[in-house]
């Protein structure tokens, strides 16, 4: 029966179109900007090892959960869940794990969206040739003025969110699988160039010890949360975005392969990312645990120094912008999808209604980096500081452990099974290993941390 339900969204033309969607809406702000100050803030290699080890272990097997719940289900992740739960006979309680999904997309979209914002600024800073010949320290500057600056923070926040609302409006699937397929692609291109250019600062070595050797000794509590929160973040885990683009796969695609491959695909490039950064960051005497603001400091100095840099740092921010956008989209879909579900709303004007909620929360986070950055909770944590740890290392790695409870424990084997199509038992019986045993542990252990971790912030 619940194999002929469909999506009255329509369908993903093949499995490719989906893993083109899926990567779009994992590669993003997530890779390129946050991943290098994350693991700059943190030490470096003992991060990025946990980092890759939660991929491995807990998000490929989150993410072919949420694939399969969403394929079965057919509908935004609050409907699914209520119907997969109907199915086996449990709750209907468990549709708020689809709701708590789409409140995690809506705080996320209200930062990130800001954070986009900055990129697009920098496409038009770069294409100026503010940058050419700059020194690290008046590069550095021009970052910290931009963000003291609420007006142009706002106009530049207004107009990302206008684009991400018209593509969502339109509805996600026309358009969004050839865009990923052309500007992926020259995205990962531009970042070798990148990596190229940082091969010649003579620091390339120390960039690659800083991200590949693990120093324990640097790693705290807290560095380990945030790097399996990153995991979750980067792959766009834990609320229901993945499951919901899920909901649109074509009965008979891989969703082990699918998965595998947008996990590779994303890992690869915030991996590249680093690669490309850290030697630029030791070559111009910069420190690596800078916070926020690391890319927009590092790169444009890149650009400023390399023969048409103005040409390829202006393409770098468009591309980035491009994938943030992808990304963006994403984050609204859930709640957009359950409007057109459940309220009979126009996705016009379901994705309106979202996109000025969004926007007015992002003044929150616009605010905390100029007027309001005084304004701290609990002495430590700036507006933006504690969205960005409440929906990264809390929302995001809960709903990925209910999400594996239910697709390990709950849904039956014949459900999963039958879902997943694993050819043979061998793959099946790991993955099951997986969601059953490692990931919820490996989850419950890191979110135990938090309550230290709060100890530290409330001290
Ligand atoms: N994965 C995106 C990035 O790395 O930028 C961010 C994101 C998108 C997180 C969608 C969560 C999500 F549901």
């Amino acid at each position: 029966m619940a194999r002929r339900r469909k999506s009255i969204h329509g369908e993903w033309s093949s499995r490719w179109a989906f893993i083109l969607a899926a990567s779009g809406s994992a590669v993003g702000l997530g890779n390129i900007w946050k991943f290098p100050y994350l693991a700059g803030d943190n030490g470096g290699g003992a991060f990025v090892l946990i980092y890759l080890i939660s991929v491995a272990v807990v998000g490929i097997p989150i993410m072919m959960a949420e694939v399969m719940l969403g394929r079965r289900g057919r509908q935004s992740p609050i409907n699914t869940m209520r119907t997969l739960a109907a199915e086996e006979g449990l709750s209907r309680h468990w549709k708020w794990l689809g709701g708590a999904g789409v409140a995690a997309g809506f705080l996320i979209l209200s930062y990130y969206s800001i954070i986009a914002g900055w990129t697009l600024a920098y496409v038009f800073h770069t294409g100026s040739g503010t940058f050419t010949g700059a020194s690290a320290e008046a590069v550095s500057t021009a970052f910290n003025d931009f963000v003291a600056d609420p007006e142009r923070l706002l106009a530049w926040h207004t107009i990302f969110m206008v684009m991400t609302m018209v593509v969502v409006s339109r509805g996600v699937r026309s358009g969004l699988e050839q865009a990923v397929r052309y500007l992926m692609p020259v995205l990962v291109l531009l970042l070798l160039l990148l990596v190229g250019y940082a091969m010649n600062t003579g620091f390339f070595i120390e960039g690659l010890k800083f991200l590949f050797s693990p120093d324990f000794s640097k790693i705290t509590g807290w560095g380990i949360l945030a790097a399996m929160g990153q995991a979750f973040f980067s792959l766009s885990l834990g609320m229901g975005a993945i499951m919901v683009y899920g909901s649109y796969l074509p009965r008979r695609a891989s969703i082990a392969r699918s998965s595998i491959n947008v996990a590779i695909a994303d890992t690869s490039v915030a991996i590249l990312a680093g690669i490309a950064i850290f030697p630029i960051i030791f070559a111009n005497g910069l420190n690596p645990g800078q916070g926020v603001g690391l890319v927009f400091k590092t790169l444009p100095l890149a650009f400023g120094q390399m023969p048409g840099g103005v040409f390829f740092g202006t393409l770098f921010f468009v591309l980035l912008l491009f994938a943030a956008w992808t990304s963006g989209i994403s984050l609204v879909e859930p709640a957009v999808a359950w409007l057109v579900e459940n309220r009979g709303m126009t996705r016009v004007k379901a994705s309106v209604l979202v996109g000025a909620a969004t926007w007015l929360l992002g003044l929150g986070t616009l605010f905390s980096f100029n007027i309001w950055s005084d304004y701290t909770l609990f002495g430590k944590m700036t507006f933006f500081d504690a969205l960005d740890f409440l929906t990264a290392n809390i929302m995001l790695p809960a709903g990925g452990l209910l999400i594996a409870v239910f697709a390990g424990w709950l849904m039956s084997r014949k459900a999963s099974m039958q879902e997943l199509a694993i050819g043979n038992d061998a793959g099946y019986r790991a993955w099951q290993f997986l969601v059953r045993y490692i990931t919820p542990l490996a989850v419950i252990a890191v979110l135990l941390h938090v309550t230290g971790v709060m100890k530290w912030i409330t001290a």
